[in-house]
């Protein structure tokens, strides 16, 4: 049963809940069906509906009815989809398509694996050094800017768009900044609209504004990099990515470098935001950190590629706070062939749906879960268990490209930031690591889902060193 890019192309039933009413489910109140629910608490709703009703069950979310299933296994067989039968573009076009189309991730099969081919020019070795050292000077200089008191998930988050900016683009946006960080924050928004259509006002509308808006500058940045020479990720695509031969078009780059962006920018927004929120409750584990940072030789002259294989507890830190709060809580797939799972046959058109952050808090396979333990990454603890109980940067073909991009920001931005404290010498005295609600929505954080745990308040004053 093997699907080929053609199959995914022939017309797809579309599956309502009649076809999967031999599955159990709940289709929730008229029209905004259980979108809401998902929106406000989606761990809660995913333990409720899977106690309820097993480990496959249907619900109505943003207009679709869509299977789930549960498990490390259910995880597994989706990821590795070694039948090719689960396609991402179909699965996740209906929240990202209007703004995020022709992204990598929208992608599938032969025509994603050429893609995914062409992209990584931009994260072979001498890149990724290259990276490094402008990640190093840029998170240097910001914290040297930052007060004691802050709004952590703000300055995270300007941060991480300024270093998208070097390392992308190779450019300081400038003027340009604060229009561009509008532009990202609308589309990302557009993802979960719950009025789908770009009505005048709506969320949509706004989304779709942004992504014209990024059209424009990448288009304008294109030419200027045709032939050129950097190592940043923009001119390195337009010079040296292909598919079959060709070098990639400017509408596949606009497309390409849009997608990488937001899909660089709110994912280490949120996961650095979720290991300070740990760091800030296990003072114990700070000191670790900051014990293994400052091992390293001269972390304050930044971090060296050498040094990022000796960060072990800073990983294991950031795995845990990922595992507590997945910055991609779901990830859809549409089946384009039928096929059984649970002891159920599920028809294809339907919409799949795997859960990453209700996987990462089931008592299958992680002892008190809501416990903070970064020892459970330890190699011995990580071989034990299925390989698909955490999978927070997904698996199989579509999984996450710029991870190793990720562990490095993290890494450089915690040893930064020990450098930037011990110039202090007095740790008690640097406060403010501690508001991490955003400021415009007040949620914590702000993608798709905060977990029912999560403390949402935190005092503007509470020390982030003991
Ligand atoms: C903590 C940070 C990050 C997390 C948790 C994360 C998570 C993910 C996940 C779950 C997917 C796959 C979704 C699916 O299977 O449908 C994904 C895909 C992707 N990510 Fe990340 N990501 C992170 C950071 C980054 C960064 C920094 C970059 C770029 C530098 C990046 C680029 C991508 C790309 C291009 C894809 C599409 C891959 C494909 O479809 O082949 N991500 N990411």
């Amino acid at each position: 049963m093997s699907a080929s890019i053609a199959s995914v192309s022939k017309p797809l039933p579309r599956v309502g809940i009649n076809a999967l009413k031999h599955i159990p489910g709940e289709a929730g109140p008229p029209v905004v069906g259980t979108t809401m629910a998902q929106l406000k608490d989606h761990i809660g709703f995913s333990r409720a509906m899977h106690e309820r009703h097993g480990a496959v069950f249907w619900s109505n979310s943003f207009g679709h009815p869509a299977v789930t299933l549960v498990g490390a296994d259910a995880n597994e067989l989706v990821m590795m989809d070694k039948d090719k039968i689960f396609s991402s573009e179909l699965g996740w076009e209906p929240m990202m398509g209007h703004v995020f189309k022709n992204g990598l991730m929208l992608m599938d099969f032969d025509d994603h694996r050429k893609h995914r081919r062409a992209l990584g020019v931009a994260f072979k070795s001498n890149a990724m050094k290259s990276y490094l050292d402008q990640l190093n000077q840029g998170t240097k200089s910001a914290l040297a800017t930052w007060p004691h008191e802050i709004s952590f998930y703000a300055q995270i988050k300007q941060l991480t768009l300024d270093l998208a900016a070097t390392s992308f683009l190779g450019i300081s946006l400038g003027q340009e900044a604060q229009e561009i960080n509008k532009a990202f924050i609308d589309m990302v928004a557009a993802i979960t609209a719950v009025i789908r259509a770009p009505l005048p006002g709506t969320v949509m509308a706004r989304g779709l504004k942004g992504r014209r808006r990024m059209e424009q500058f990448f288009l304008a940045e294109i030419p200027k990099r045709r032939g050129a020479t950097g190592d940043d990720m923009l001119t390195l695509i337009c010079n040296e990515a292909s598919v079959d031969g060709e070098p990639l078009r400017d509408d596949e780059i606009v497309s390409h470098m849009i997608f990488l962006m937001m899909a660089a920018h709110d994912t280490t927004t949120s996961s650095i935001t979720a290991m300070i929120e740990q760091l800030i409750d296990h003072p114990d584990w700070q000191e670790r950190l900051r014990q293994e940072a400052l091992s390293l030789d001269a972390p304050e002259d930044g971090l060296r590629h050498d040094d990022l294989a000796k960060l072990d507890l800073h990983e294991y830190v950031f795995k845990e706070a990922m595992r507590l709060h997945a910055p991609i809580p779901t990830i859809l797939r549409r089946a384009v062939e039928p096929f059984h799972f649970g002891g159920f046959d599920i028809p294809a058109g339907t919409i799949v749906v795997i859960n990453p952050s209700y996987t990462h808090l089931m008592e299958d396979y992680w002892e008190a879960p809501l416990d903070f333990d970064p020892m459970r990454f330890s190699p011995e603890n990580v071989a034990a268990r299925h390989k698909f109980a955490w999978f927070p940067f997904s698996g199989g073909a579509h999984m996450c490209l710029g991870l190793h991009f990720a562990y490095m920001q993290m890494k450089v931005f915690f040893v930064s930031l020990v450098a930037r404290l011990s110039d202090r010498k007095d740790y008690s005295k640097f406060k403010g690591l501690a508001d991490i609600t955003d400021p415009e929505t007040k949620r914590w954080p702000p993608n798709i889902n905060a977990p029912a745990r999560t403390r949402i308040a935190k005092s503007a004053t509470t020390p982030v060193c003991p």
